[in-house]
């Protein structure tokens, strides 16, 4: 499947909010069935995907990320359907790489084994085997191997926020590191060597092409 910019990528499983109806009711249940499903090396693209105006997600106080929950392919609701939390920085920047940057926008996919994670007032938190995450995503407890993935966005001419792309990440101090999608429970090259992590762990989900080598959130 092709995006609107052209990327193509390995069947990504977002799975963790297959529960897609108690996501919109707000209520974010452990919908590992569909993780369960899916093939997590199945081939997948991500096709970019409107949250919703701009205006929904700029009321934030202090750390309230608004979920907001996306259908990629109405004919693959399972594994098409997904959840994303837009935490509001206070920066007024449209760039998504900027120190400024409006939003962070993250996956509520937790990086153990899937399970959707909820916010809570200091970061977020997953039912399931409690993982501990903080306000960046990073994680603090729990059997978690990396922080929480990222989704790339931008504000289109619709006034309307629009999630491209997924990353994981690694965060260090203030900056990011951006990789390839990697299945939860997949550490990265950095957390142990890179041939070790490329090779035992060669199940990406999918490329996003090229990563961005300057994040600075
Ligand atoms: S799936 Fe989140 S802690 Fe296990």
């Amino acid at each position: 499947m092709s995006t609107d910019d052209g990327v193509t990528r390995r069947r990504f499983l977002t799975v963790t909010t297959v529960g897609l109806g108690a996501a919109i009711g707000g209520v974010i249940v452990a919908p590992t069935i569909g993780y369960a499903l899916a093939p997590v090396t199945e081939e997948a693209t991500f096709s970019p995907v409107s949250l919703g105006p701009v205006s929904r997600f700029t009321g934030e106080q202090g750390f309230a990320p608004t979920p907001a929950t996306y259908i990629e392919d109405p004919a693959e609701l399972l594994t098409s359907s997904g959840l994303a939390y837009v935490h509001r920085t206070g920066g007024a920047s449209h760039d998504w790489l900027s120190p400024a940057a409006m939003f962070v926008v993250f996956s509520n996919r937790c990086t153990h084994v899937g399970c959707p994670v909820a916010a809570t007032l200091t970061g977020f938190g997953c039912p399931c085997h409690g993982s501990v995450f903080d306000q960046r995503g990073s994680r603090v407890a729990g059997p978690a191997v990396r922080p929480l993935d990222r989704f790339q966005w931008e504000i289109r001419s619709d006034d309307a926020l629009w999630i491209t792309k997924l990353w994981s990440v690694l965060n260090e101090g203030n900056r990011t590191e951006y990789f390839p999608v990697k299945s939860p429970g997949q550490p990265l090259a950095g957390q142990i060597p890179a041939i070790i992590a490329d090779t035992a762990y060669p199940a990406v989900t999918y490329s996003n092409s090229t990563p961005p080598q300057e994040g600075k959130r």
